[in-house]
């Protein structure tokens, strides 16, 4: 599908800002098109105009959409509650019983969720040397990979690191940007992986981190997901959802939770 001409592109785009309080400037346009296109597809309409009219008619489609504009979106300790509990209680309970984890943090996007769970394992590291870690990073789109790879960041992503993790885990570069270290980028495999492909990027993982990734996914598609999430995991193993997600019916007797609200659980045997 091209559209050659304006067709509603601006009033559309203000109906987003306005409705959504997405800034459609703050992305480049193609970005924009190229994202109002696939809502497009799966809704059947052919023109902006016509995409409008479908949203103000149908609401649901606005979530829809919001998750279509923020597909990448990823911050460093992205919910910060959840990583307290990580490094409280996941990591210590982890540690008692071996002397190394093995994490899978599957749809990481441009690296921030990777990286803020090497950051709080390399402090445990640095606090205590008989224990180590090892990430694996994964994710569909490997654009955002590339970018996750070379750990350069601006400094407006850098704003809930404390100084002492900036400086600790970050170089500031000539032209402004941060780059991560590399004892942090060793923690880390970063590989493309599409989670609908069935097959676990590894197994006999101690704790997989899926989060914010299954908004698109059917149902079906979701419980598939966590029975393969299930065979992956060492028995007692962690599985961190996003906090808007949830196990099916069918799949929540795999798992046990340890906190509901933030969205941890436990592999059942
Ligand atoms: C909103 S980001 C979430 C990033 C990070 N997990 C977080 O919570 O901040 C969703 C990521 O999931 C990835 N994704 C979507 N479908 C996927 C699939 N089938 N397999 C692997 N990754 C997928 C997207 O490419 C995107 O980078």
């Amino acid at each position: 599908m091209t559209l050659e001409k304006d067709d509603g592109f601006s009033a559309l785009k203000r109906y987003i800002e306005q409705t959504l309080k997405i800034q459609c400037s703050n992305y480049k346009e193609d970005y924009i098109k190229r994202r109002l296109l696939s809502r497009m597809r799966s809704t059947g309409t052919s023109a902006y105009d016509e995409y409008l009219r479908y949203l103000r008619e149908h609401e649901p489609e606005l979530e829809n959409l919001r998750n279509a504009l923020t597909i990448n979106v990823t911050e460093f300790f992205r919910d910060a509650d959840v990583y307290n509990l990580i490094k409280k209680e996941v990591f210590p309970a982890l540690f008692k019983g071996r002397k190394t984890i093995r994490i899978w943090c599957a749809g990481c996007s441009t690296g921030e969720e990777p990286y803020s769970l090497a950051m709080m394992l390399s402090d445990m590291m640095a606090a205590d040397k008989t224990i180590s870690g090892q990430i694996f990073a994964t994710d569909i789109d490997e654009v955002v990979l590339k970018k996750a790879k070379e750990g350069i960041y601006p400094e407006k992503s850098m704003g809930k690191l404390s100084e002492t993790q900036v400086h600790r885990h970050f170089t500031k570069l000539p032209d402004g940007n941060f780059q991560v270290k590399p004892h942090l980028q060793s923690l880390i495999r970063f590989r493309p992986h599409d989670l609908m492909s069935g097959q676990p990027i590894s197994r006999y993982l101690d704790m997989i981190s899926c989060r914010n990734v299954t908004i698109y996914f059917t149902e079906k598609q979701k419980d598939e997901l966590a029975k393969m999430f299930h065979a992956a995991l060492v028995p007692g193993g962690y599985y961190v959802m996003g906090k808007t997600e949830y196990l099916g019916r069918e799949v929540e007797g795999l798992f046990s939770p340890v906190n509901s609200i933030q969205k941890i659980y436990t592999r059942k045997d």
